[in-house]
């Protein structure tokens, strides 16, 4: 009688260990931890993307990918990545973070670690200030603390109120702690259209003494940007901190965006509707705006609304 009984336990006792690992396994399986199985940049996929579907931004793509790269590769950064996106709405920013946030956590958008804050969206109200400068606090430390490889989209930095940019303003220095916490790896990304116009009139006289956007050089645009822009006195709170304070690692600009760039947004959306028909593309590229208005040689909206124009075909 005696054998059974072990052989019973001891089939018991693997029974539950094997339950045990199981659900450890599976508990692993579920839980985003903030390790590198979790968080890696994955450079060729971001180089990939930005190539493939980031249409029209040398510039934007080259910047951000040695930005990235080189931040990420540091094991001790001295100070958290900091880099402001400009240029005119559909020209792809919020898409190049996107691009990013998907190279770099395995959850992609989902990620716990990944946060996006839009001006009017979560801090619409000028009498909550305080609140939201409180929780934007609280919620920046809370998250940095969970994981260091944090990332903070703040979208419509030209919309935010003084008192939030004051309050994000110390997670961005150079120092080892603030309140205890280390920020030095995580990643804050700011969007703007500030410098905008500037960067569509340049790249717009690039193309009308025909040359080509691509021998649009970034220190051009960045001399541009900080003589003409940042030295204009109305300009706004968000540029005079940006100038006064030296958070900002890089100056980003996006271009305007040209027929053929609307022409490959078009196509990468119906392609993602499982459609190929080049004269749907053409068709819905030309049913866009462009300016000026008898050259006709760059998109008003960038590539804004192409996803609700294929609706309408379909
Ligand atoms: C992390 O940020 C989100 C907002 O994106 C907030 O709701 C949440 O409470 C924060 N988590 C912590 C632990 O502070
Ligand atoms: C492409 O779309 C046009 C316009 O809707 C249609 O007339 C044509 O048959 C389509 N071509 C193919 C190959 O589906």
């Amino acid at each position: 009688m005696a054998m059974p009984i072990s052989g019973f336990i001891i089939a018991t006792l693997v029974a539950l260990v094997g339950v045990y690992m199981g659900m450890s396994i599976y508990s692993n399986y579920n839980c985003e931890c903030c390790d590198n199985k979790r968080i890696s940049l994955d450079v060729k996929g971001l180089e990939e993307d930005f190539k493939s579907r980031l249409f029209g931004q040398h510039i934007a793509s080259e910047v951000i990918l040695k930005a990235v790269k080189g931040s990420l590769s540091t094991p001790n950064p001295k100070k958290p990545l900091t880099m402001s996106l400009h240029g005119y709405s559909g020209t792809g920013k919020n898409f190049a973070s996107q691009l990013l946030a998907q190279n770099l956590y395995k959850n992609g958008l989902t990620s716990q670690y990944y946060h996006v804050f839009t001006a009017t969206l979560h801090f619409p109200h000028v009498q909550l200030i305080d609140q939201y400068q409180n929780d934007l606090r609280k919620w920046i430390r809370g998250n940095v603390t969970l994981c260091p490889r944090s990332m903070f989209i703040f979208d419509e930095m030209d919309k935010m109120h003084p008192g939030l940019i004051n309050a994000i303003k110390p997670f961005l220095d150079y120092t080892n702690e603030v309140d205890k916490v280390d920020y030095r790896k995580a990643i804050f990304i700011f969007l703007s259209n500030t410098g905008g116009d500037k960067i569509n009139e340049l790249t717009l006289s690039f193309l009308m003494s025909g040359k080509k956007r691509e021998s649009i050089k970034l220190s051009e645009l960045e001399e541009e940007l900080s003589m003409t822009v940042f030295n204009n006195s109305n300009s706004g709170f968000w540029q005079t901190t940006l100038i006064q304070t030296n958070l900002i690692d890089h100056f980003i600009p996006f271009l305007p965006l040209e027929f053929e760039h609307v022409m490959s947004c078009v196509r990468a959306e119906l392609k993602s509707r499982g459609v190929t028909n080049e004269s749907i593309v053409a068709t819905i590229a030309s049913s866009m705006v462009y300016y000026p208005k008898e050259e006709k040689l760059l998109s008003v909206k960038g590539c804004k609304t192409v996803a609700s124009k294929v609706n309408l075909y379909f």
